[in-house]
C-alpha cells in the first residue's frame, strides 16, 4: 500500500510540466557550478564577499531555490525528489574539484535539510489552509441542508413532531398545529399524554417499548388523538427514536390525518353490514317461501300425479306412462327447488346451528363430486350468534365451492376449534393450490368475488382470515371469529 502510494505520488509529480521546469532551473544552476570559467555578475560577487562565503558555497545555497519551489508546488514528495536531484548535481562537483569533503557534505546536507524543512512548513501551511477551506465548505453545505430540511419539515403536508422520553413536545411543524388543534407555543408547554385516551396511551407505550428494545414495529400504525375541543382525530403514525450522543432522547412522529377516510370506511362497513343483513333476510324469506308454499304445492301435485298414474279406473296405459313421466319431472323439479331453498338458507342453521349445517353442506359436496369431505370438531361446541354463524357458513360454502370448481382435490377437511370466546375454522384441501399475485382485493377487479367476499364477511364480524396456498400443496383457509 505504502509502496503504491510512493510510486503513485512520484509518477503524478513527474507527469507535471511544472516539475520539469524546476529541474530545468536546477540544470541552469548546475552549469556555472561546474564551469569555473563562467563568472557571476559583479553584484553577486560583491554579495559573496559581503557574506564572506566561497563561490562553491554560494552556488550550493542556490540549490535551495528549486527544492523550496518544488516543496511549495508539490509538497513533501516534490521537495524530496528535487533534493535527490540536487544531491546528484552537487556530489560530482565535490569529487571533480576536490573541495574539502566535510565542508561539502555539511553544505550539501544543510541545503537539503533547510530545503526540506521549509517545504514541510509550506506543506503544513497548505494543509491548514485546505482544512479551513473544507471546513467552510462543509459548514456551508450543512447550513444549506439544514435550511432544506427546515423548509421540508415546515411545509410538509404530514404533521411532524418530536417529544422527549417523558412526552413533552420539543418541536412540531405547521401541519401539527392543524392536526392536533393547538398552536405550537401552546404545544411546547404540553405533554403528548394530554391528547391520548387510556387505550391510545397503552398503544403508545407498547410501540415505545418495542422501539427502545429494538423489536420490530409494524409501521405506520393507527392512533387516536383527542383534541382540546373534544373532537377526535385518527392518524396514521410512523414513529422513530431520536438519538442524542448514542442514547435515546425522544421520539419523532410523522402523522397523516385519516379521520375522513376512517369515517368513510366505517360508513361503508356499516352499509355493507346492512346490505349483507338485508341479503341474508331476503334469502331466508325466499327460502321459507319456497319451502312453505312452492315445495308444499309441488309435493301435493307430485302425490296426485303418482296416485293418478297408479290408479286403475279408466286410465289408458299410454296416459299412465305420460302421467308417470310428469310425476318424475315434478319430483326432479321438487328436488331442485329443495336444493335451492337449502342453498339459500339451510334450515339446519336456524334450527340446529352452524355445525349441522356445515355437515349437511359437506355431505352435499361429497354426494355430487369426487371429493371426500370430513368435518372435525375440537373443543366444546357452543351456539354462535346468528350473524356470526351465517357469516361463517357463507365462508365455508364459498371455500367448498372453490375446492370443487378450482382445486381438483380428492379430499377436503373442515376443522372447528371451539375455545371460550373464539371459534377457529380451518378448511384445507389436497388440490393443486394457487399463487395469489398481489392482494386479495385485486381479485375483485377480475370479477372474482369469492375470496374478497370471505374477507369482507370476516371483517364484518370482527374476525380474521388467512389464505395459504402453494402450487401442488393444496390450499388452507383459516378463519378466526369471536364467539
Ligand atoms: N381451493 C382452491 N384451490 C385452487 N385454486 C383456488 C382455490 N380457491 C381459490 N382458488 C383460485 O383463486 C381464484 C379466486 O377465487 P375466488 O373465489 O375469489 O374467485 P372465483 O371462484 O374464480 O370466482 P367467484 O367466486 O367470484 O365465482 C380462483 O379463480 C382460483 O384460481
Ligand atoms: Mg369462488
Amino acid at each position: 500500500m505504502a509502496h503504491r502510494t510512493l510510486t503513485g505520488s512520484m509518477t503524478s509529480i513527474l507527469r507535471k510540466p511544472g516539475f520539469w521546469l524546476i529541474l530545468a532551473v536546477m540544470v541552469l544552476i548546475t552549469v556555472p557550478h561546474y564551469s569555473s570559467s563562467l563568472q557571476h555578475p559583479g553584484f553577486i560577487s560583491q554579495l559573496m564577499a559581503d557574506l564572506n562565503i566561497t563561490r562553491h558555497t554560494f552556488e550550493r545555497i542556490l540549490y535551495l531555490a528549486p527544492i523550496i519551489w518544488a516543496g511549495f508546488l508539490f509538497g513533501w514528495w516534490g521537495a524530496f525528489i528535487t533534493s535527490l536531484a540536487a544531491i546528484a548535481c552537487m556530489v560530482p562537483h565535490v569529487v571533480i574539484y576536490s573541495t574539502p569533503p566535510w565542508q561539502s557534505a555539511f553544505e550539501i546536507g544543510a541545503v537539503v535539510i533547510i530545503g526540506c524543512v521549509i517545504s514541510v512548513g509550506f506543506v503544513s501551511l497548505r494543509r491548514e489552509r485546505d482544512y479551513h477551506k473544507r471546513l467552510e465548505v462543509i459548514q456551508q453545505e450543512l447550513k444549506t441542508s439544514e435550511e432544506r430540511y427546515r423548509s421540508l419539515f415546515e411545509n410538509a403536508i404530514d404533521a411532524i413532531w418530536m417529544h422527549d422520553l417523558e412526552g413533552n413536545f420539543i418541536t412540531a411543524n405547521k401541519a401539527s398545529e392543524k392536526m392536533i388543534g393547538c398552536s405550537r407555543e401552546e404545544l411546547y408547554r404540553k405533554n403528548v399524554k394530554e391528547f391520548l385516551s387510556q387505550e391510545s396511551l397503552d398503544l403508545a407505550h407498547r410501540i415505545r417499548n418495542r422501539l427502545l428494545n429494538d423489536e420490530a414495529v409494524e409501521q405506520p400504525y393507527e392512533q387516536r388523538f383527542s383534541r382540546r375541543d373534544g373532537s377526535v382525530v385518527y392518524m396514521q403514525l410512523a414513529t422513530s427514536i431520536v438519538w442524542d450522543k448514542g442514547k435515546p432522547a425522544g421520539f419523532q412522529h410523522i402523522a397523516r390525518d385519516i379521520t375522513e377516510q376512517k369515517m368513510m370506511n366505517d360508513n361503508l362497513r356499516f352499509y355493507l353490514k346492512q346490505a349483507t343483513r338485508a341479503q341474508e333476510e331476503e334469502r331466508k324469506r325466499i327460502s321459507h317461501e319456497l319451502h312453505d308454499d312452492t315445495i308444499q304445492a309441488l309435493v301435493v301435485l307430485s302425490r296426485q300425479l303418482d296416485a293418478l298414474s297408479t290408479s286403475t279406473d279408466g286410465v289408458s296405459d299410454d296416459m299412465k306412462r305420460h302421467l308417470e313421466e310428469l310425476w318424475q319431472q315434478t319430483d326432479s323439479i321438487l328436488q331442485g327447488i329443495r336444493r335451492l331453498s337449502q342453498d339459500l338458507r339451510p334450515a339446519a342453521i336456524d334450527r340446529l346451528g352452524l355445525l349441522p349445517a356445515v355437515q349437511w353442506l359437506a355431505s352435499e359436496v361429497t354426494k355430487h363430486s369426487n371429493i371426500a369431505t370430513k368435518v372435525n370438531i375440537v373443543g366444546e361446541e357452543h351456539r354462535l350468534p346468528e350473524e356470526v354463524a351465517i357469516a361463517l357458513f357463507r365462508i365455508i360454502q364459498e371455500a367448498l365451492r372453490n375446492i370443487w370448481r378450482h382445486s381438483g382435490a380428492t379430499k377436503a377437511e373442515i376443522t372447528f376449534e371451539f375455545t371460550a370466546n373464539k371459534t377457529k375454522i380451518t378448511i384445507n384441501d389436497n388440490g393443486k393450490g394457487f399463487v395469489l399475485a398481489g392482494k386479495v382485493g385485486e381479485l375483485a377487479k377480475q370479477g372474482k368475488l369469492g375470496l374478497v367476499g370471505m374477507q369482507e364477511r370476516v371483517q364484518l364480524i370482527g374476525g380474521t382470515i388467512s389464505v395459504e396456498s402453494e402450487p401442488d400443496k393444496g390450499t388452507t383457509i383459516i378463519v378466526e371469529a369471536p364467539g
